[in-house]
């Protein structure tokens, strides 16, 4: 059984079709890649699959759980994470700060609980530190952990948008860029990173434009024109197929 299965899976804006019936399937321990045109449909696809824009009629299966219509904060509790093609985050916040803000997001978690101080309060904060402490090191951003997280690079607030969705302990990530706009060095490093996360139980879908990168990170690579899958396979497979080619020609064009 696939991780995640989208059937038919439909949304328009005002009268415009964006996704048109959605099809495809991300099998656990993958590191799936999610490519297309401008314009193709993948950004609101992660979206409607992380419950922030709704489906208009189509099934979303997580984990072997229907998902479709549920909101946001029940998605990613449920073990389905997702970052966002631009940086969000507190100006003010540290590294620390905003890795702690996320790890907070776990099931039977209340404000109340973390006020009242009790015990077990304390004893989860302590292994929430411990786990950002643990997400810095992996990220390599542990010598930058009490920097404000506005003094980071561009490439570093990238980890740093990796390592809130690991906070929230997932089985899924869906990553929209990891490393649009990002230096070469960091871009690889970023990537040996992923390359991890299956190896710590992480399954990963990842939209990136840089053909290289997705060649050397992903496999499967799905491939979205038109709110629709054109095709899917390994990179040489789906490189090969003229429609894709087409389809980033005639977007373009356009
Ligand atoms: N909230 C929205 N309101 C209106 N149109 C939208 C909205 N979100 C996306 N779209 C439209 O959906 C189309 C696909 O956009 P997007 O999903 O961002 O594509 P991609 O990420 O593949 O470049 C675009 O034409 C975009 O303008
Ligand atoms: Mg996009």
């Amino acid at each position: 059984m696939p991780l995640l299965e989208l059937k038919n899976l439909r949304r328009a804006f005002y009268g415009l079709d964006v996704l048109r019936g959605v099809d495809l399937s991300v099998e656990e321990g993958t590191i799936t890649g999610l490519i297309g045109p401008n314009g193709a449909g993948k950004t609101t696809l992660f979206n409607v699959v992380s419950g922030l824009v709704p489906a208009d009629s189509g099934s979303i299966r997580f984990a072997g759980r229907e998902i479709a219509g549920a909101a946001a904060d029940i998605v990613s509790r449920a073990g389905l994470v997702r970052t966002f093609q631009v940086a969000r985050g507190f100006p003010r916040l540290s590294v620390f700060q905003h890795l702690m803000i996320y790890g907070r997001e776990q099931p039977g978690e209340s404000l109340w609980q973390a006020v009242i101080g009790s015990r077990a309060a304390r004893e989860r904060e302590a292994a929430l530190a411990e786990r950002a402490w643990e997400t810095a090191r992996f990220l390599r951003l542990d010598h930058l952990i009490d920097n404000p997280a506005t003094a980071l690079s561009g490439g570093q607030k990238k980890l740093l948008e990796i390592g809130r969705a690991l906070m929230a302990e997932p089985r899924l990530v869906l990553l929209d860029e990891p490393t649009a706009g990002v230096n070469p060095t960091l871009q690889n490093e970023i990537g040996e990173r992923l390359l991890e996360l299956p190896k710590r139980g992480i399954t990963v879908l990842l939209i990136e434009h840089d053909m290289g990168f997705i060649a050397r990170l992903c496999d499967p690579v799905i491939v979205m024109a038109e709110g629709q899958v054109l095709t899917q396979g390994s990179f040489d497979f789906v490189r090969a197929d003229h429609r894709v080619r087409e389809a980033y020609l005639g977007a373009r064009a356009a």
